[in-house]
């Protein structure tokens, strides 16, 4: 297996690329009215080259009603006017491939957004209409109609049906309900439907023929679901529950597959291809057919992400995760972070076993989080994943070890799980926060104006413009840790060493070796350091710590 590389041309580059997620939102502000956009994010261009990243994955950046960050789209073939337009687009796509960086868009199939075209038209045509066979609607259940058709729920919590008015009544009668997985303004598409499959593969030929290296599939297990009549009973909504063998009314069904071949095929129909992953909460066994070559390719692993900082449970789903990957011929995908998720410098710094939802609750006041041992974790993980066959996908923050913002205000909440969980929990806004790129300024040089979450007072102290000047920094160890990965030889095989409880050692093709400490420290083996995630003394590797080592002995 060649070394990774940035040639445009290869296509099989996700198989080991390092993907960057840019919540465009909340990245960089380019006008000064609080909203990160694309031309703040082109303006930072630079800062993504010298991070040494191989592709952005770029958030939803529709037009939308802000109803869910954005995945409620009301139109995807075009740029939220306060993001950009398409001209500014095209010109981000072409900044990143002249530096050799690609570009995977998100793509939201489960569902539009209630301001969607077709959504309008559905809501304005008649029960049994063509507009209205594009989404779910059904009658409601009672004499009156007046109970949801079905004890389905939301995974934002409430009912995941709405009523709507009936369109042939000028006093407002009520009339059918429509199905939303999500937020009411989340209506979910019928994909039984040939008419919602083409227009996915039309949507996808918009993106890829302007440029699209590849696409992050939202909800990917959720789009086959059993609408037949009567409704199953169906009352709650949890991953851990889906049976493994496809027979789930809403998620992971078999039919879903047949769906994402005809997406490949479209796929393929470009030189190269393009790359895909399913953004997919099935049951770990079922997580490979999405990754099939004539489906998606990858599906995200997110079974670390639910993981406490522990050697055993760490290995254990790395190797799990690998063998999936593997019975595919699929590549692994490695996540510590994302949009929906606590930070991991965060997660990592609580006891273990935390409620994180309860300590957001209460503003991350206890349990007290220990930031230094978090970051000790967050980096030391990342350079063990970053050590492994596979993609990883860094978010935006993480370069700088952000920790979650914890205590954000109730009035700043913008997360729809906030007011739908009846102000139970907080929801995602608190990874969510604008980064800071300069120590002072009006939002951290996140833009010449505010920031549309609140940033706290601490963000100074991990602005980029304090990271460059330290070359202990967090950013300066992503930087270095990215440039070391590039040299050494990536191939696809791994061996691991014996398992001693606390350290997870990684040897890969090439003469190399990761070795990463859990809890306690640990002697380094023979060789020549190549990165460490904390200073090594006295040939020992402190606890929570990773270090890369070559040693020649190791390739003969
Ligand atoms: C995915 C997204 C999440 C969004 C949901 C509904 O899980 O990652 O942010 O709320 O889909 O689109
Ligand atoms: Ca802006």
């Amino acid at each position: 297996m060649p070394p990774r590389t940035r040639d445009l041309t290869d296509p099989d580059w996700w198989r080991s690329a390092v993907v960057y997620q840019v919540y465009p939102r909340s990245f960089a502000d380019g006008n000064g009215d609080g909203i990160g956009d694309l031309a703040g994010l082109i303006e930072r261009v630079p800062y993504l080259r010298r991070l040494g990243i191989d592709a952005v994955w770029l958030s939803p950046f529709y037009p939308s009603a802000l109803a869910d960050g954005g995945y409620d789209v009301d139109d995807p073939r075009d740029v939220d006017p306060r993001i950009g337009t398409l001209a500014q687009f095209d010109d981000l796509v072409a900044a990143l491939h002249a530096e050799g960086i690609r570009i995977v868009v998100d793509i939201v199939p489960n569902h539009s957004g209630s301001g969607h075209a077709w959504f309008r038209a559905a809501l304005a045509a008649a029960p049994g209409s063509r507009e209205r066979a594009r989404y779910v609607f059904r009658d409601g259940l009672g004499a009156d109609g007046s109970q949801p058709p079905s004890d389905w729920v939301s995974h934002f919590g409430g009912s995941a049906w709405t009523r709507v008015p009936d369109p042939s009544s000028a006093s407002g009668r009520r009339g059918q309900w429509y199905l939303h997985l999500f937020a009411p303004e989340q209506p979910d598409f019928d994909w039984s439907n040939p008419e919602v499959r083409e227009e996915f593969h039309d949507i996808l030929r918009f993106w890829a023929d302007r440029g699209v290296d590849g696409f992050r599939v939202d909800v990917a297990h959720g789009l086959a679901k059993d609408l037949d009549e009567p409704l199953r009973s169906y009352p709650r909504i949890s991953r851990d529950v889906v049976p493994d063998d496809g027979s789930d009314p809403l998620f992971d069904r078999d039919e879903v597959h047949e769906i994402f071949r005809g997406w490949r095929r479209v796929l393929n129909e470009y030189d190269p291809p393009r790359a895909a992953v399913a953004e997919a909460w099935a049951p770990p066994s079922r997580l490979p057919l999405y990754a099939r070559a004539d489906e998606l390719g990858q599906a995200f692993e997110f079974d670390l992400v639910l993981e406490p900082w522990d050697a055993e449970r760490f290995r254990s789903t790395i190797e799990g995760a690998l063998e999936r990957a593997r019975v595919v011929g699929a590549s692994s995908t490695w996540v510590l972070s994302n949009h929906d998720l606590v930070r991991h410098a965060s997660r990592f710094g609580l006891p273990r076993g935390t409620d994180l939802s309860a300590w957001l609750l209460r503003d991350g006041a206890e349990p007290v989080e220990d930031r230094a041992l978090g970051l000790a974790r967050a980096t030391a993980g990342t350079l063990l994943l970053l050590a492994l066959p596979g993609s990883a996908y860094l978010y935006q923050g993480e370069e700088l070890g952000l920790p979650e913002v914890a205590d954000l205000p109730i009035a700043a909440l913008a997360d729809p799980v906030w007011e739908r969980h009846g102000h139970t929990a907080k929801g995602r806004d608190g990874c969510r926060v604008p980064l800071p790129w300069t120590t002072g300024g009006p939002s951290f040089g996140f833009g010449a104006g505010g920031a549309h979450l609140p940033q706290p007072s601490w963000f100074a102290d991990f602005a980029v413009e304090a990271q460059e000047r330290d070359p202990g920094s967090t950013l300066a160890f992503y930087r270095a840790a990215l440039a070391t990965r590039a040299e050494v030889t990536i191939g696809e095989g791994v061996t691991f060493g014996e398992a001693t409880g606390h350290v997870i050692e990684v040897i890969r093709e090439g003469g190399w070796r990761s070795i990463t400490t859990f809890g306690s420290p640990a002697p380094l083996p023979p060789g020549e350091v190549l990165i460490t995630s904390a200073p090594i003394a006295e040939g020992i590797l402190p606890a929570d710590a990773t270090a890369w080592i070559r040693d020649p002995a190791l390739a003969r």
